[in-house]
């Protein structure tokens, strides 16, 4: 036999076992966009690499470690590691926010090279939004309010929680690097070389450092809150009002910082204790600066991305009264003279007058007994048996599968109308 070829590390198949849970999570994340107004969009996977450096942060980990980078004759392009740049590249290229306010989100693959384990992966999926375009407190609330909703209608509201900081204007976290530097730079035996590196590069993203002695000593550091500017800090006390009054809960985190460089003001992380290590299923917040940086008219941005391997991990481990929906119905079973013809008239009438019923029709012939397992292998509902007699007789019979076999014989003429009464 040839040598078989595997995927690639960290890039996971979903199986047709798994798929009708994606599917699930998907339709209810669409279903909570559409239910607050948003439209979606779609932007290439692959995009040109100084986006992402410009967008994201020449320092942060995703893109001086995590790119899946390529040339392309004398262009570097990059497999997306996020949506945010892409989509706020395609808002200023397609003028979608001139003088406009936009509510989108997105869904699909993103790529980061990183170390693959449970609920971490080269290729994963993320639903994004982005809003452009208004600077109210307001919209921060309605994004976290939104997810909420979402969490509840997956049965997940009770193992998420909701952390929260601001980092204010850029200024404000300039001041409060300066700060945070003179703190940490008597604190150097403690650290890794990689925070030692990281402590002139990129300080703020010492303080989700998992080093337990330098978390210790990190609750001693000056606050960001502390720095806040009056404007930035206004607009959290607003959101967190807001919040309060709708009954949202949140922790506010003065360490929480965001793996990314275009945020400011709000960020936010929904955290569960329940998949160990890789623990945040959505993360997000303000970039009123971004849309100016790529190029275009000054223009503010909030928004976030959840992990859908995440979510599907998450769900399945909380979870457990949800039904999803059997692949198939109704199998089409049947052998002898005029039978197929027979079989595949009635599946076609029963799939144009029942839409939403599944009829899978056998197709690879066999003996009746080598069709039922296979209509007991997929677990279908009925089976439709056609044999010679029934061409005759122009009858079919219904063997209900799942309920000891019963099975009873109608005319073919009132197939449809007694399967009306199934479904
Ligand atoms: P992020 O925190 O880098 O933010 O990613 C958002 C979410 O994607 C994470 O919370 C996690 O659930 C999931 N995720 C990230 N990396 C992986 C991975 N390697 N494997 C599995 N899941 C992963 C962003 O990407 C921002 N663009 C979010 C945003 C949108 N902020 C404003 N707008």
């Amino acid at each position: 036999m040839a040598k078989t070829i595997q995927a690639i590390r960290g890039m996971n198949d979903c199986a047709p076992t798994e798929s009708p849970l994606w599917q699930w999570i998907e339709a209810k994340v669409r279903h909570v966009l559409a239910s607050y107004g948003y439209s979606e969009v779609r932007m290439p996977i692959v995009e040109s690499t100084p986006l992402f450096a410009r967008a994201i942060g020449e320092v942060t980990d995703v893109v001086s470690k995590e790119m899946y980078t390529f040339w392309d004759n004398d262009e570097q392009l990059t497999l997306r590691p996020e949506g945010t740049a892409g989509c706020v590249r395609a808002a200023i290229e397609r003028g979608w926010i001139y003088n406009n306010e936009q509510r989108l989100w997105y869904m699909g693959p993103m790529f980061r090279h990183e170390r693959p384990q449970k609920g971490r992966y080269r290729q994963f999926h993320q639903a994004g939004v982005e809003v452009f375009g208004i600077a109210n407190p307001e919209i921060d609330a309605e994004l976290i309010i939104l997810t909420a909703r979402l969490w509840k209608e997956l049965g997940i509201d009770q193992h998420v929680s909701l952390q929260l900081n601001s980092i204010g204007s850029l200024e404000a976290r300039a001041n409060y690097r300066s700060a945070l530097v003179a703190f940490l730079e008597n604190h150097q035996d403690l650290m890794s070389d990689e925070e030692k590196e990281r402590l002139g590069k990129n300080p703020l993203r010492i303080l989700d450092t998992k080093n337990e002695v330098l978390q210790e000593v990190l609750n001693g550091a000056p606050k960001l809150l502390d720095y806040l500017d009056d404007e930035s800090r206004e607009h959290f006390n607003q959101l967190c009002s807001l919040l309060d009054a709708m009954g949202v809960k949140y922790e506010i985190n003065p360490k929480l910082v965001r793996g990314l460089d275009y945020y400011n003001k709000t960020v936010f992380e929904w955290v569960t204790s329940a998949l160990g290590a890789q623990g945040t299923v959505c993360g997000g917040g303000r970039y009123d600066g971004l849309v100016e940086q790529l190029g275009g008219h000054a223009t503010q941005g909030v928004g976030f991305a959840m992990g859908l391997e995440r979510l599907v991990l998450l769900v399945q481990e909380v979870n457990k009264e949800i039904t999803l929906p059997q692949a198939v119905d109704l199998y089409l079973v049947y052998a002898g003279e005029g039978a197929t013809l027979n079989a595949f008239q009635i599946a076609e009438q029963i799939r144009t007058e029942l839409p939403q019923v599944r009829v899978m029709t056998h197709c690879s012939g066999g003996k009746f007994q080598k069709q039922f397992k296979r209509a007991d292998k997929i677990e279908a509902k009925y089976a439709l048996v056609i044999g010679e007699s029934e061409v005759q007789a122009k009858t079919v019979v219904v063997k209900d599968l799942r309920n000891g076999a019963e099975q009873i014989t109608l005319s073919q003429a009132d197939l449809v109308a007694t399967l009306k009464t199934y479904f």
